[in-house]
């Protein structure tokens, strides 16, 4: 039986020395300032934005929303995020992706300064993860590979799996992987046969948006299984990995809720704070 690997309790650590290290910030009179833009009106993208406003001012951020309605231009939105951009309260843009049907993500990430970019998503900052460059990293892979550090699970030179090619969870999963020397594959919905690949995994991240894709069948023993998924279903809240059924054959594991989710959005808190602290450093 698995044991589990616990985001809840890892993020509140984090989370507590956020808040030293957010003091320290304020005593120079710079107070961490995070900006959510949220697009419309999705039940699932309002529900994370008030969570990510919560966390902010726990730890003593200042945080700014601002709320467009679905029928919002592109070329609206690109003007406010250039207001943001030159605004000296804000040092971290977020903006809650997905975005409606006619907006270009593309050219709404790529408006946003480099400098300020807290989900790590501009080309700019996506690129210098892939060569390896030190730079601000997406909150979930982060938060990820936070997890694993703290229980300590050996990476180097084993086989990981990433299920998921995202821009926003699998591949950059897959360069931080890469970059702790593990041997890595990523799968997704053209891979012929998933379970084949998984099963010669002693790492599998799972991050394909689908509810249960990953079941006891398709995992080795004695792997250690990370779900990025979350669902709400007829059954209650629910990931990518169908629990009780992989738990019986894997070494760790993530629960769902209180796995990923909260280690996201310590993430967040820690990009922004760094993102304050570089701008403080410029002051
Ligand atoms: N939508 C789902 N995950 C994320 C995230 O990490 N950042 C943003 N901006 N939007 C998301």
């Amino acid at each position: 039986m698995a044991q589990l690997l616990d985001g809840k309790e890892t993020a509140r650590e984090i989370r507590e020395e956020l808040k030293t290290r957010c003091a320290v910030l304020k005593g120079k009179g710079v107070t961490p300032g995070l900006a959510v833009v949220l697009v419309g009106n999705d039940p699932a993208s309002a529900i994370y934005v008030g969570q990510k406003e919560k966390a902010c001012g726990d730890v003593g951020f200042s945080s700014f929303r601002y709320a467009l309605p679905a029928s919002a231009t592109e070329k609206e939105l690109l003007d406010l995020i250039g207001q943001l951009n030159a605004d000296t309260r804000i040092h971290g843009i977020l903006v809650q992706l997905p975005l409606p049907k006619g907006l270009s993500v593309d050219r709404v990430i790529g408006r946003i300064d480099p400098g300020k970019d807290v989900d790590g998503f501009h080309p700019l900052n996506a690129g210098r993860l892939a060569c390896g460059l030190p730079g601000i990293v997406p909150c979930t892979p982060k938060g990820v590979m936070r997890i694993l550090e703290r229980y300590a699970i050996p990476l180097e030179g084993r086989n990981a799996v990433v299920v998921g090619r995202s821009n926003i969870v699998g591949k950059p999963m897959a360069h931080l992987l890469l970059g702790a020397n593990m041997t890595v594959t990523i799968c997704h919905s053209r891979t012929p046969d998933l379970g084949a690949e998984t099963r010669r995994a002693d790492l599998i991240i799972v991050a394909a948006g689908r509810p249960g894709i990953v079941d006891g069948s398709m995992v080795k023993e004695g792997a250690v299984v990370v779900d990025v998924g979350i669902h709400r279903t007829a059954e209650g809240i629910v990931g990518d990995v169908k629990f009780e059924d992989v738990a019986e054959k894997a070494s760790w594991i993530t629960p769902v809720p209180g796995g990923v989710g909260p280690l996201t959005i310590a993430m967040l808190l820690e990009n922004t704070l760094e993102l304050a602290e570089r701008a403080g450093r410029k002051e």
